[in-house]
């Protein structure tokens, strides 16, 4: 019997099935299936017999659906219509009973809530290996200077070891937001029925046991309703996407012959179909075309939620596409990203002249000047004429006589000439955090620290 005389207008059935998207949710269908039917079990709600004939039975669904040969039908709505109508014709009328104490809406929660736990942990190991990749490339460049910028201009010399290691920070605090993703998902919403609990006696830690959940979601009309932990999962995406998006511009302009820091393995890049001396860093490319897709599916879920009157609306629904695609184009990311850190050939001399650029030592010859005395603002001015005067006659600042530097200022003496040499640009950054190889080697042990904990 249906509540219905007529059938569903076409379009009706395309806007309202999700079954194109969601079957990769089957995994988690089965699983918990299965936890529930024990679980019923257990309470006598259903009989050990009956529960038997439904393990049986999702064994059989589930051999169907990892060998591709699942008979999904046009008229499946979703995942979950599409494994019960199965279970049901192959196990038999006793395929009816796995719904009892249970409704899609708490159903669709609890499958979501598995795989976001799954996305986030899985982030977390492709943040590593991402990790493990920059710190391994910090130590083995860890000394090689090359300039560090600001505005896309030269500012001041830094270490490759010091500027790979800034990537590993921030993926550090990636790891803590997917960490605390997998913490938004601890709690099992399964059990609140369709909203307001269901009419047995259920054991939903139980089933929270045995689905790896380290409680039960307190509020029924919350478990059906909650989808925070998506966009938790896609702030932490799209974050981490946008570092990774900043990776990819620094490798796309490294790669440039303009700049030429850095060669690209081959794996990691294309031809062109038209040019062919070109070597095209794509996937660098995609990791910034890529990044604003995740912050995109983030606004659009607050757009789902925003203003959704409690319980379940079918507006939830559209949840997976948005959280699916990030999941997928993060892991891709990420792999790229690891992959172009551990094949790249960093290219020691042309970075070491982009940095022996003499004018790159400005701070360090104002603070020359501001430790014989002078005011850090008058320095500026100071240093800001001798440069000047280097620009418009196209000599190097090491090549101004001791006469020259001193009608800029009489505290610039002969050291002047020691602060222009170029290692000390570099070591004289001794601040905690700074570019001076022995504070180097310090965060690279904090960083290699990251992975042990
Ligand atoms: N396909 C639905 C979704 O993804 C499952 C839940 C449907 N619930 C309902 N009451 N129609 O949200």
């Amino acid at each position: 019997m249906s509540r219905f005389a007529e059938p569903q207008d076409p379009d009706f059935a395309s806007i309202n099935r999700s079954l194109d998207f969601d079957r990769r949710l089957w995994p988690y269908d089965v699983a918990q299936s299965r936890a529930h039917a024990r679980m019923l079990a257990a309470q006598g709600i259903i009989t050990a017999e009956d529960r038997d004939a439904l393990l049986a039975g999702l064994d059989a669904v589930e051999a169907e659906l990892r060998a591709g040969t699942f008979p999904f039908r046009e008229d499946d709505e979703d995942i979950h219509m599409a494994v019960e109508r199965r279970l049901t014709e192959l196990a038999g009328p006793v395929g009816g009973r796995l719904h009892t104490a249970r409704s899609r809406n708490d159903q669709v929660a609890t499958d979501i809530a598995l795989f976001t736990r799954e996305a986030a942990e899985e982030a977390v190991e492709r943040i590593e290996a991402l990790i493990a990749a920059l710190t391994d490339a910090a130590e083995a460049h860890l000394d090689w200077p090359l300039p560090g910028y600001t505005h896309l201009q030269r500012a001041q010399p830094v270490y490759l070891g010091h500027h790979l290691l800034a990537y590993v920070w921030m993926l550090a605090r990636d790891r803590e937001r997917f960490r605390f993703v997998a913490g938004q998902v601890a709690n099992l919403p399964l059990g609140a029925g369709a909203l307001a609990g269901v009419n047995f006696d259920t054991d939903r830690r139980m089933v929270a046991a045995e689905l790896g959940f380290t409680g039960v979601a307190p509020n029924s009309l919350d478990a059906v309703s909650n989808r925070d932990f998506v966009l938790d999962y896609l702030s932490a995406a799209a974050t981490c996407a946008t570092h990774l998006s900043r990776l990819g511009a620094e490798l796309v302009l490294w790669s440039s012959e303009e700049f030429g820091f850095v060669v690209l393995a081959d794996a990691w890049t294309s031809g062109s179909s038209i040019m062919p001396q070109k070597k095209n860093p794509d996937a660098a490319e995609l990791l910034r075309g890529k990044a604003p897709r995740i912050a995109g599916h983030l606004a659009a879920l607050h757009g789902v939620l925003h203003a959704l009157p409690l319980t379940y609306n079918k507006d939830l629904q559209e949840d997976k596409e948005h959280l699916f695609d990030a999941v997928d184009t993060l892991r891709l990311c990420l792999a790229a990203s690891a992959g172009m850190v551990r094949g790249a050939e960093f290219r020691r001399e042309r970075m070491a002249a982009a940095a022996s650029d003499e004018l790159i030592a400005a701070t360090d010859l104002a603070d020359l000047l501001v430790k014989r005395g002078v005011p850090f603002r008058e320095c500026h001015g100071i240093v800001a004429g001798l440069v000047r005067d280097a620009v418009t006659s196209g000599r190097r600042l090491s090549e101004f006589t001791p006469d020259e530097l001193r009608a800029h200022s009489e505290h610039l003496d002969a050291e002047t000439y020691d602060v222009l040499a170029q290692r000390s640009w570099l070591e004289s950054k001794v601040s905690e955090g700074g570019t001076a190889l022995p504070r180097v080697r310090e965060q690279l042990a904090l960083a290699r620290a990251l992975l042990d904990g």
